[in-house]
C-alpha cells in the first residue's frame, strides 16, 4: 500500500540511508537531521510501510524552500515524485495561517535533468541562474537553476 504522509523524528535513520543512495555528493547526517521541526513541512511516501522518497521543506515567513526531494533509484519514473510534490503543494496551499505561503522556490544543478524535468511537469518557472554555486565530485563547480511555484491562486 501507498501512502505519502509527515517524516517524523521516528523516520530520519531509515530516510537519511535513502538520502545516501540517492545522492552523489548526499548531505552529512547532522545536515539531514537539523532539516526537521517546526519550521519545515517533510514528507515521506511508503510503499508497504517502506520509505521510497521524501522531500524536505522549509517554511519562512510567506514562502516555502524545497530542500530536497529523494525518491528510491527501483522506484523512479513511476510519477512517485510528482505525486509527493502534489501533495507538498496541496499541504502548503491549506495551512491554517494568517499569512499564506506565496511561494515554493529552490535550487536544482544545471545538470540535474530528471529534476529539471519533473519541476517543469509540475508548472515551476526558472527565475535566475546562480553561477559556479554548487561543488562537483570533479572538485570542480556546478551552476544552479533557481525555481519558483506561484501557490496563490
Ligand atoms: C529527481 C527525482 C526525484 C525524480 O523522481 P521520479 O519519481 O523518477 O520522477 P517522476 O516519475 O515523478 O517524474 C516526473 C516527471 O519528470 C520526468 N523525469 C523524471 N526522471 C526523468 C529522467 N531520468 N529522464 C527524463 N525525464 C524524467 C518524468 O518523465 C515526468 O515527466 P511527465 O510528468 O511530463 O511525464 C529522482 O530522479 C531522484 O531521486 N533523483 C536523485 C535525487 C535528486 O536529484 N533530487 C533532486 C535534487 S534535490
Amino acid at each position: 500500500m501507498k501512502t505519502i504522509s509527515i517524516l517524523n523524528h521516528n523516520d530520519l535513520t531509515e530516510a537519511f540511508a535513502l538520502e545516501q543512495l540517492c545522492h552523489t555528493l548526499p548531505w552529512s547526517k547532522t545536515t539531514f537531521f537539523s532539516n526537521q521541526g517546526d519550521r519545515y513541512l517533510n514528507l515521506k511516501l511508503t510503499i508497504d510501510n517502506k520509505i521510497i522518497g521524501f522531500c524536505i521543506c522549509q517554511l519562512v515567513a510567506d514562502e516555502a524552500n524545497l530542500f530536497n526531494i529523494a525518491i528510491h533509484p527501483e522506484f523512479r519514473q513511476k510519477g512517485l515524485a510528482k505525486e509527493l510534490l502534489n501533495k507538498l503543494i496541496e499541504e502548503l496551499m491549506s495551512l491554517n495561517s494568517n499569512k499564506p505561503i506565496a511561494s515554493l522556490w529552490l535550487e536544482v544543478r544545471k545538470s540535474n535533468d530528471a529534476a529539471i524535468r519533473l519541476y517543469h511537469s509540475l508548472g515551476f518557472n526558472q527565475i535566475t541562474i546562480r553561477r559556479n554555486y554548487y561543488p562537483t565530485v570533479e572538485g570542480k563547480q556546478e551552476d544552479a537553476i533557481i525555481m519558483a511555484y506561484t501557490l496563490t491562486l
